[in-house]
């Protein structure tokens, strides 16, 4: 597993999308799909991202009953994707069937990672609308246990959360962390940030950067920035 830098291309149109990626001409960036693009554009933007030479992390965060989420897991399977996700809320039972769904015949799979908390949930929230009441840090380090358990390969977690996860789950636990920012960036509508450098101190495996590449007036200089900074 290596550390590497992955690009959230949050855009709403394949236009938009190849018109970024046109851009990278020397090394082909690992990129995350999430389902506004997934939406917009259906499984052929995955695969012509794959065929364009791209590592993807489809973002689709499944969540429902095991036998679905296991059937779904199967079909996106098939799109090669190298990583993929689902709510570890929706509870190991059904983490398990995703996983079981998402190995091919071969035995290979993509990459399975877990959503612990959002970082859109604060306590409140979390106490006032899920009536859960311990603790949210203690929540997120129960839900990636629970990831763990049911043989997934990692969480998504704030880059805050990353060094606690692999106290708790192993240092081969892969944490996958967005909310990075250039120490001279804008933070934007993110609450807690953490520059590139600092998420590798800190023992992140992978770091997800939207805005900071694609709004960035040079996006391939900052994605240049962005890989020297976490992975060199
Ligand atoms: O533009 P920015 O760098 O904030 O993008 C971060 C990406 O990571 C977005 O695609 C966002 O949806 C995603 N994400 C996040 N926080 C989470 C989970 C996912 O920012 N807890």
């Amino acid at each position: 597993m290596g550390k590497d830098v992955i690009i959230a291309c949050d855009f709403d149109s394949a236009e938009k999308v190849f018109a970024f990626l046109d851009k990278f001409t020397g090394k082909k960036p690992f990129v995350k799909i999430g389902m506004e693009l997934y939406y917009a554009e259906g499984p052929a933007i995955v695969r012509e991202i794959k065929r364009r030479g791209h590592k993807i992390f489809l973002d689709l965060k499944l969540h429902d009953i095991p036998n679905t989420v296991k059937k779904s897991m199967a079909v996106l399977s098939r799109l090669d994707v190298d990583m993929t996700n689902l709510h570890a809320a929706g509870t190991t039972r059904m983490m398990e069937a995703a996983l079981e769904g998402l190995t091919r015949e071969d035995g290979s799979r993509p990459m399975l990672i877990a959503v612990t908390q959002l970082t859109s949930t604060d306590q409140e929230s979390m106490e006032k609308d899920l009536l859960i009441k311990e603790p949210i840090a203690e929540v997120v380090m129960h839900y990636a246990h629970n990831a763990k358990v049911a043989g997934l390969d990692g969480v998504v977690c704030s880059p805050l959360e990353a060094g606690k996860v692999h106290e708790r789950c192993g240092e081969g636990f892969v944490t996958v962390t967005p909310g990075v920012r250039f120490a001279d960036g804008d933070v934007g509508d993110q609450k807690r940030v953490m520059t590139p450098a600092e998420a590798k101190k800190i023992g992140s495996d992978y770091i997800v950067v939207g805005r900071p590449i694609t709004a960035a007036a040079d996006p391939v200089a900052a994605y240049e920035r962005c890989v020297a900074e976490f992975c060199d």
